[in-house]
């Protein structure tokens, strides 16, 4: 059994500071075994947003998974962002920008899809997909293996009213085609701020295989799209998934767990459970 909660979009520069507070202790109470952060801990990539990031990373107080978003790099600073782009990131969250984390259930693929030719949009790189696939060889095959990576592999409707945000991360096809092989079990995502739950097969055709697509919110900034400021947590027990929905009131601050969604793993993927 594992239980881990899914973060992203924290934004710090750009936070509704009522709310950091309620998100540690809902995390407290949760007790993850790790807390994932899919990217855009900041707004700027200043060095001040990023000595507050840390500062949240390290009131988290349990184990944190991290990958980098398109706002950790510098946006402003043109030399910065090509030549050194993730200096702030690196010195004050860490250098690793593509982690791995492996125990005896799971195993957690950090893939950084940032591009520094582009404001928002990501990319993933071949020879990335080429190091992933040589890492997940080498594991236990019985491990549910989850990708984590700021952009997304599918789009809910929702962003249409956002259309520069209405992308998914370039070579995407080439990306899942080839960690659909490696039989990766789950994606996670950010960028969107929207939460959603899909799963492969909507936008990618592949005989035999549903990997499923979780986009977490953004959990603390008041750059909201739309909906509630929100962050998932998925409780991983063997073959059986749930993913709990936590979200916080638009004016409040405290979250609560607004929906549960089972899942078992077959043969054939991810088969959503009735209640
Ligand atoms: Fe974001
Ligand atoms: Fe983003």
């Amino acid at each position: 059994m594992r239980k881990l909660i899914h973060l992203s979009d924290l934004h710090f520069g750009r936070i509704d500071k009522r709310r950091v507070q309620p998100l540690l202790d809902a995390i407290k109470n949760i007790k993850p075994d790790l807390v994932v952060i899919s990217g855009d801990l900041t707004q700027r990539a200043t060095k001040e947003e990023f000595m507050e990031a840390k500062k949240f990373i390290e009131d988290i107080k349990f184990p944190t998974f991290i990958v980098p978003g398109n706002h950790d790099i510098s946006l402003y600073n043109i030399f910065t962002r090509m030549f050194a782009p993730f200096r702030n990131y690196k010195k004050y969250i860490s250098n690793d920008l593509d982690p791995l984390y492996v125990d005896k259930e799971i195993a957690l693929i950090g893939i950084n899809s940032v591009n520094r030719f582009n404001l928002t949009s990501g990319r993933i790189s071949k020879k990335q997909i080429k190091e992933i696939g040589a890492h997940i060889k080498g594991l236990n095959p019985a491990l549910i293996k989850i990708a984590v990576c700021h952009h997304p592999f599918d789009i809910p409707p929702v962003t249409k009213e956002h259309p520069h945000i209405h992308k998914v991360v370039a070579r995407s096809k080439m990306a899942i085609k080839n960690l659909a092989q490696h039989k990766v079990d789950i994606f996670l995502s950010g960028h969107l701020h929207v939460h959603y739950i899909t799963d492969t097969t909507i936008r990618y055709k592949i005989k035999g295989y549903k990997g499923l697509l979780i986009q977490a919110g953004t959990a603390i900034s008041n750059r909201e799209r739309g909906e509630p400021v929100s962050f998932n947590v998925l409780n991983i027990d063997g073959n059986n998934l749930t993913i709990d929905h936590y979200a916080g009131n638009f004016t409040d601050s405290y979250f609560t767990n607004m929906q549960s969604e089972k899942f078992l793993h077959t043969g054939e993927g991810w088969v959503k459970q009735q209640k």
